[in-house]
This record gives structure tokens, C-alpha cells and sequence, in this order.
């Protein structure tokens, strides 16, 4: 039997619902792991996606998904720690291709933004698709060294 994928979910209050409901979905099929918030009380989310950043960066979860009211919070954030690769999406061709070419280790989702079920079509897809390699590893190299 193959190793599930571990994904670390985390949140501020604008993406709450939207994570609690795809970490239910999603446990199902992946290994999970809550990095918070856990109420619906106005937090700041720098916090939130530097603890799942930087539980990608250490290696205790495989890959993350955060959630804010726009997505764009939390993937500014996120993108500050060395080694992330933060993208926020709203349709599933732009997370397929943020796994073929970018190998993004982090998918960020705006609960204000895309309804559930395509929220759930984009993190599927997002977490199924491999990255491709070749000319794009060097360009993924370029950018771990900045
Ligand atoms: C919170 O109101 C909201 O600003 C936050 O969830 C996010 O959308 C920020 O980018």
C-alpha cells in the first residue's frame, strides 16, 4: 500500500468553513493535519499560513492548503518562507499547471471567492498532479536560490 500524502490545512476566519468542510472531505483519501485557526474570531493570518509554511519547509506535512477570504493573504504570506511556493487559485487548469511547471507546495483558496465544490475539484487536482520536471526544475531552482 502506498504512503497517503500529509497535508497540513490552516486558515484565518475568512477561510474557516471553507477548510473545515475540505478537511472533512478530504480525510477521506489524505492523511491531514490542522494548523488552525479553529474558531470563527478575527485572527491575522500571517500566523496561520507561517505554521503550515513552515510545516512544508520541515517536512511534517507533504504539501498545504490555506485558506483565507481571498486566498491573497495567506499566499503573500506564505511565500515569504524560503522553499515555499504559494499559489492561489480559482479554477482547475491554474493549479494543474502550478503542479506541472511550478511544483507548488502550497495551494491557497479564497472561501469569498470559489463555491465548495469547485474549491474541491481544484485541491484534487492540485494534489494528483505531479510535478513535470525537466526545463522546469531549473527554473524552480532559480527560484529557491532568491
Ligand atoms: C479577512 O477579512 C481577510 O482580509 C482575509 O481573510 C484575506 O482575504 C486577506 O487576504
Amino acid at each position: 500500500m502506498t504512503k497517503k500524502l500529509k497535508i497540513g490545512f490552516g486558515c484565518d476566519h475568512g477561510g474557516i468553513n471553507l477548510k473545515n468542510k475540505l478537511i472533512e472531505i478530504l480525510k477521506k483519501d489524505y492523511d491531514v493535519e490542522d494548523y488552525g485557526t479553529y474558531s470563527a474570531d478575527s485572527v491575522d493570518y500571517p500566523i496561520y499560513a507561517k505554521k503550515v509554511a513552515e510545516a512544508v519547509v520541515s517536512g511534517n506535512v507533504d504539501k498545504g492548503i490555506i485558506c483565507c477570504g481571498s486566498g491573497i493573504g495567506v499566499s503573500i504570506a506564505a511565500n515569504k518562507v524560503k522553499g515555499i511556493r504559494a499559489v492561489v487559485c480559482s479554477d482547475t487548469t491554474s493549479a494543474r499547471y502550478s503542479r506541472l511547471h511550478n511544483d507548488a507546495n502550497i495551494l491557497c483558496l479564497g472561501e469569498r471567492i470559489v463555491g465548495l465544490l469547485t474549491a474541491e475539484d481544484i485541491c484534487r487536482i492540485w494534489l494528483e498532479t505531479d510535478f513535470e520536471g525537466g526545463r522546469h526544475q531549473r527554473r524552480v531552482d532559480m527560484l529557491n536560490e532568491m
